[in-house]
């Protein structure tokens, strides 16, 4: 079986933190998201991947993934011109999937499971396509799926009215069949050629589509909310280890991961779970966690952090209290002598609440 990582898309509702590059490298327990897609098909027994880019700074997707030797895969980069539609990408790799079963992974799903049983289930299974539903609360923000006694009645994009709750997630289990259809596809109101929109044909045509219900954890990462909450699940399930140096006096406690050459100061809290990225210096008198990320060679001192997210090479200097924030590799935060007025340096976009 083949796979297939979407990984173009602007990313709007994530600006500023997408103006310099696409969200799905934006970390997660201080790994691109869309790594956990390709280790999910990886670790499913898929290792012949095409990621399709396109977009701002679509490059750094090939600088970070390479060949996908380093990862124990295989990539091939597709380039999508515009972004389309999740079925026109799907489209853009037909020569690609030849004539195998493949999986469409969408580079800003978050799935906590394994999908090897899916994946195995849909190589036995005689199915067109299989996809993955799961339970929501907002259901007229996703594609949803009319079920009844266990079969598929209709797929349908954000209705307004929506049949049930069950969200079609962004992982999709398919055969070449799907490329005929995508031929014949209009583009929808958002002038995209809409996934949703070849399966409902696909069911109309008397294909067999069936599907597996996520109990588990599973997340698109659209807002800033949901990565911070993704941050969070993720650096729950982690296996604690340490593997940096720590001063007298350093109180460490809960699920927390600390990386080659960081350096933890007197006075310093850490609260799980927590994730310190190599080379970080942390402290003194510094407070970090719980559900909080720092990223690589990341300089803090004397602030306290909780549920946030600090990518790497940042610079925080100072009793500043940050929650729920989300601050892009090589931001500084440092406090001055002067505390009447405060100094910005703040790329289109910036969010600050004081
Ligand atoms: C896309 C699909 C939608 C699906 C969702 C899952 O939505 O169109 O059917 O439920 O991904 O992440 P979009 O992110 O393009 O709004």
């Amino acid at each position: 079986m083949k796979g297939i990582i979407l990984h173009g898309g602007h990313g709007t509702r994530l600006r500023p933190l997408t103006h310099t590059g696409p969200k799905q490298l934006l970390p997660i327990a201080n790994k691109p998201m869309s790594q956990y897609c390709l280790e999910s098909l990886r670790d499913g027994g898929i290792t012949d991947i095409a990621i399709i880019i396109g977009g701002i700074g679509s490059n750094k997707v090939q600088e970070y993934y390479g060949s996908g030797e380093n990862f124990g895969v295989k990539i091939t980069y597709v380039n999508q011109d515009l972004p389309r539609g999740i079925a026109h990408a799907i489209q853009l790799c037909k020569e690609f999937v030849g004539n195998e079963k493949f999986v469409v992974f969408l580079g800003d799903n978050i799935l906590k499971k394994s999908i090897s049983g899916y994946v195995s289930r849909f190589q036995q299974s005689d199915a067109s396509a299989s996809i993955l539903l799961c339970e929501v609360n907002n259901p007229t923000q996703f594609g949803i799926a009319d079920v009844k006694d266990g079969v598929i009645k209709k797929i349908m994009e954000k209705p307004k009215n929506p049949p049930t709750n069950l969200a079609v997630t962004g992982i999709y289990l398919l055969t070449p069949t799907i490329f005929d259809i995508i031929d014949r596809l209009k583009p929808s109101w958002r002038n995209e050629y809409e996934i949703t929109d070849a399966l409902q044909m696909l069911l109309e045509e008397g294909h067999k589509i069936v599907y597996d219900m996520v109990t588990d954890y599973w997340k698109d990462t659209g807002t800033p909310d949901d990565i911070i909450h993704a941050n969070e699940v993720i650096l729950s399930g982690m296996t604690p280890y340490f593997h940096g140096t720590k001063e007298d006096g350093v109180l460490i406690s809960g699920n927390v991961m600390i990386d080659d050459g960081v350096i933890i100061k007197n006075g310093t809290q850490i609260i799980g779970p927590v994730i310190i990225g190599k080379g970080c210096i942390i402290g003194p008198n510094t407070h970090i966690g719980p559900n909080t990320s720092i990223g690589d060679n990341s300089k803090l001192s004397k602030c306290n952090i909780e549920n946030s997210i600090i990518m790497s090479r940042c610079n925080i200097d100072g009793d500043v209290k940050i929650r729920n924030s989300i601050i892009a590799f090589n931001s500084e935060i440092v406090q001055t002598d002067n505390a009447e007025s405060k100094v910005f340096l703040l790329g289109e976009g910036t969010k600050i609440s004081l």
